[in-house]
């Protein structure tokens, strides 16, 4: 266990916390809710302007003057860069004594309409990004303690209509999360995996304008949360050192039935909405 180690983690108070994504949606919701709690905040997105507007909303809701909020336009994608970027990070704010590997990108559309490219970028930004930011503060978390929360998906649980290349991605997260997890346990490093269902962000407002009616069923089986549910959901399962999250209650119940029944029941029902929705759509 390393000298840094938090234990029970009641209070967040001069924590340094990065978050990857942190600039919208999930983990700027959760950037929020930890700097409330006294937790010192390093925002990472690649977008500059986004990153000072998110900068600003989390100031403006932290507790005590003596909080750092700093952002760090990074690209999670580009392994080499994102190492002496987090170097600098480490220099600068402190290492972490949390990570939220969050950040990432959608994709839904028939695996056929899927391009290589198209592929390419969706494993890249979520799979190898959460890979790279580990793989950069990983030693200096080993030396201090901390804990470690990884944003996967319903989707890296469940196999979903339209979501080939983002299931892909968010399943081989799991995985890389349950390895990580048994290898980081001797050293006292917690690692968390969230896996929410639809939650109300920019990324489902972008992906709602082309979205399939199939997908948009299926999907809605397991419920829609608010960012700021998610982020409760995320802050308290680090708090508490829980593995595996599924935020939501619809989410949990369609989470367990398919590891119950090894996915026959997802499986019938999603094939009976999508029937469903092709009758309807029929001319
Ligand atoms: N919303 C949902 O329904 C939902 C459900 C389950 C899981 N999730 C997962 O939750 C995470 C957050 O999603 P969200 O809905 O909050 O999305 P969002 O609002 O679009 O936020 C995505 C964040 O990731 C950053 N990002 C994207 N590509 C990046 C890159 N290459 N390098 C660095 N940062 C990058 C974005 O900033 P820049 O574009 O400026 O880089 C942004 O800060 C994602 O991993 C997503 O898959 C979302």
């Amino acid at each position: 266990m390393g000298p840094n180690e938090i234990g029970k983690l009641k209070d967040f108070d001069n924590r340094v916390i990065y978050i990857t994504g942190g600039s919208s949606g999930i983990g700027l919701a959760t950037a929020r809710l930890l700097a409330a709690k006294g937790g010192h905040i390093v925002l990472l997105a690649r977008d500059e302007s986004k990153l000072a507007a998110a900068r600003s909303e989390v100031e403006a809701v932290k507790r005590s003057p003596h909080q750092r909020i700093a952002s760090l336009s990074v690209d999670v994608t580009d392994p080499l860069k994102l190492r002496s970027k987090m170097e600098e990070a480490v220099a600068r704010f402190g290492p972490p004594d949390i990570l939220i590997a969050g950040a990432g990108i959608v994709s839904n559309d028939l695996f056929e309409n899927i391009s290589l490219d198209a592929f390419d970028r969706v494993i890249k930004t979520n799979l190898y990004g959460v890979r790279n930011v580990i793989a950069a503060l990983l030693p200096s978390i080993k030396t201090r303690g901390g804990r470690i929360a990884i944003i996967a998906s319903m989707a890296g649980l469940v196999g979903m209509y339209g979501y080939t290349a983002y299931s892909t991605s968010k399943f081989a997260l799991v995985g890389l999360a349950e390895c990580l997890r048994s290898e980081l346990k001797p050293h006292g490093i917690p690692v968390t995996l969230i896996c929410p269902p639809e939650v109300t962000t920019p990324m489902v407002a972008e992906e709602d304008r082309t979205i399939s009616p199939e997908s948009k069923a299926v999907k809605m089986m397991a419920g829609r949360l608010t960012a700021q549910y998610t982020a409760r959901a995320i802050v308290r399962a680090i708090q508490k050192r829980r593995f595996l999250v599924v935020p939501g209650k619809m989410a949990r119940l369609v989470f367990l039935g398919h590891r119950l029944t090894s996915g026959l029941t997802t499986r019938l029902t999603s094939d009976w909405m999508i029937r469903r929705v092709l009758k309807k759509n029929m001319p």
